[in-house]
Parts: C-alpha cells; sequence; structure tokens
C-alpha cells in the first residue's frame, strides 16, 4: 500500500526540522512540512543552512520502528529527489554519499535526518533543495547550485516536492518491507560516489582512496592507495 503524506505548510519557520519534532511529539506522522523560508536552517554537523525564498524546505515525519534503519530513508530520500530533479528539469542529477544531490559537480539538496526515541520512534527527514536561488553566500557559491542556476528558468516548488513525496512513497514502501536492499540498489544506480577518487573526512581521521562500494548498512567502502578496504561510517567526502 502506497502512503499518501499531507503536507503542512508554512510561510517562515524557524527549521522545518523543528516543527516536525514538535509535531511527532504530538503523535502526528506521515505528514510533510514545508516553509516558503527558515530562520535558523540547520545543516549537517551543526552546521547552517541557507534557507534564503526560493528554496524548497520540506521535513517528512515519519514513525519508524528500529532507529538503525533510518538511514535507508535518508538514501531514499535522496534518490527520490535526484529522480524529481531529472523529471522536472531534465537534469543529470546523481547522490553523493551519504545523503547530498548534485547536479553538475554542485550540491543542489542537502538531507539531515533526525530521530526521537522513546515508547514510539520517529524519524525526520529534512531535505533542502536549492529551486530558484540565483544567489549564494559566497563561502558556497562554488560549490553549489539550484535549478534556476543550472536551467536559466524558474521551477515551481510546490510541482517538485510533490514528485518528490510520489518517489519517496515508492521507496518507503519498500522500507516496510524490510526491502533495504532495494533502496541501496537504487541509490547505487543514481550514485555519483561510486567509481571516484575521494578524500573522506572523518571525526578524527582523513583517508584517501576509491570509492569502491556501499555495503548493506550504507557505509561507505574505500580502497585506499595503500590497498587497504576501509569502511566509511561516517563524515565528508570529496573529490580529489
Ligand atoms: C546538509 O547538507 O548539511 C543537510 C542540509 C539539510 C537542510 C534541510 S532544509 C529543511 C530541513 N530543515 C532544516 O533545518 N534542515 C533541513
Amino acid at each position: 500500500m502506497m502512503i499518501s503524506f499531507k503536507f503542512h505548510n508554512y510561510k517562515i519557520l524557524d527549521s522545518t526540522n523543528n516543527k516536525a519534532i514538535e509535531l511527532a511529539k504530538k503523535k502526528l506522522h506521515d505528514i510533510a512540512v514545508i516553509a516558503e523560508r527558515q530562520t535558523k536552517g540547520k545543516g549537517r554537523f551543526n552546521r547552517q543552512w541557507s534557507s534564503d525564498i526560493g528554496g524548497l524546505y520540506m521535513t517528512i515525519v515519519l514513525k519508524v520502528g528500529d532507529l538503525d534503519k533510518t538511514k535507508y530513508l535518508t538514501f531514499a530520500a535522496a534518490v527520490s529527489v535526484a529522480k524529481a530533479i531529472r523529471k522536472t528539469a531534465k537534469l543529470n542529477a546523481l547522490v553523493k554519499w551519504p545523503n547530498d544531490v548534485l547536479t553538475g559537480n554542485k550540491k543542489i539538496c542537502g538531507i539531515l535526518t533526525e530521530t526521537i526515541s522513546g515508547r514510539e520512534n520517529y524519524a525526520l527527514i529534512g531535505i533542502g533543495a536549492n529551486i530558484n536561488q540565483k544567489k549564494f553566500p559566497d563561502s558556497i557559491s562554488n560549490k553549489t547550485t539550484s535549478l534556476a542556476i543550472e536551467t536559466n528558468k524558474r521551477h515551481n516548488i510546490k510541482k517538485i516536492s510533490k514528485e518528490i513525496m510520489k518517489e519517496f512513497s515508492k521507496l518507503y514502501s519498500q522500507y516496510k518491507k524490510n526491502n533495504y536492499n532495494k533502496i541501496i540498489a537504487e541509490w547505487k544506480k543514481y550514485s555519483h560516489t561510486l567509481g571516484r577518487k575521494i578524500k573522506a573526512k572523518t571525526m578524527n581521521k582523513t583517508y584517501t582512496g576509491k570509492a569502491i562500494g556501499v555495503d548493506d548498512d550504507c557505509n561507505l567502502i574505500l580502497k585506499l592507495n595503500n590497498g587497504k578496504i576501509k569502511k566509511i561510517i561516517e563524515g565528508d567526502i570529496f573529490t580529489v
């Protein structure tokens, strides 16, 4: 059974993830929280997410079982965004480990998944996609792009959000059947990362090598320059 998600739309929020946490605590789920802009958009590792008008800021609220499995939902969200971009803008969108979407080697979407644990568990999948912005802060402008920059026209944010949720619903039904391998396979199909020489920065070390795979738990497998195989569980990667 495919789930249909109800949209909760806001003009402005501090962060759609924060609003999603608030709503999940009231036991709401299977909803997508959207804001036209955010005053405190959050990125991974406590970074801030540039959240001016023109972007898509959306958080999917799901009631889940095992919190260890939420990384598949993050993968599923990245694939859904890549597919939605391909369909609406005819661009070659690809997923970058662990949870970005790129077009033309530049970041067009980032995903921040948070969880609530308790008697009931929730996953909050926060998606930030650059749609109609024409400019970004200097600090990120050389590695960031938007649909408007790539296609020279404006796009309908609502339509893209619906397309993302349509794709996500399909992958989410696989997730609910424990078909995590299907999600990994889809992610691999759209991967920008696999086969590339990369640098992986983890909490305490940097590794350089070739990305040769992702395992069943969404970890990145690197073949280091010295021939050793290294599993990367968390961190940021850069192509070299
Ligand atoms: C990253 O690349 O570091 C992840 C960025 C995630 C940004 C989105 S925008 C919607 C949702 N609300 C937030 O505060 N963050 C996520």
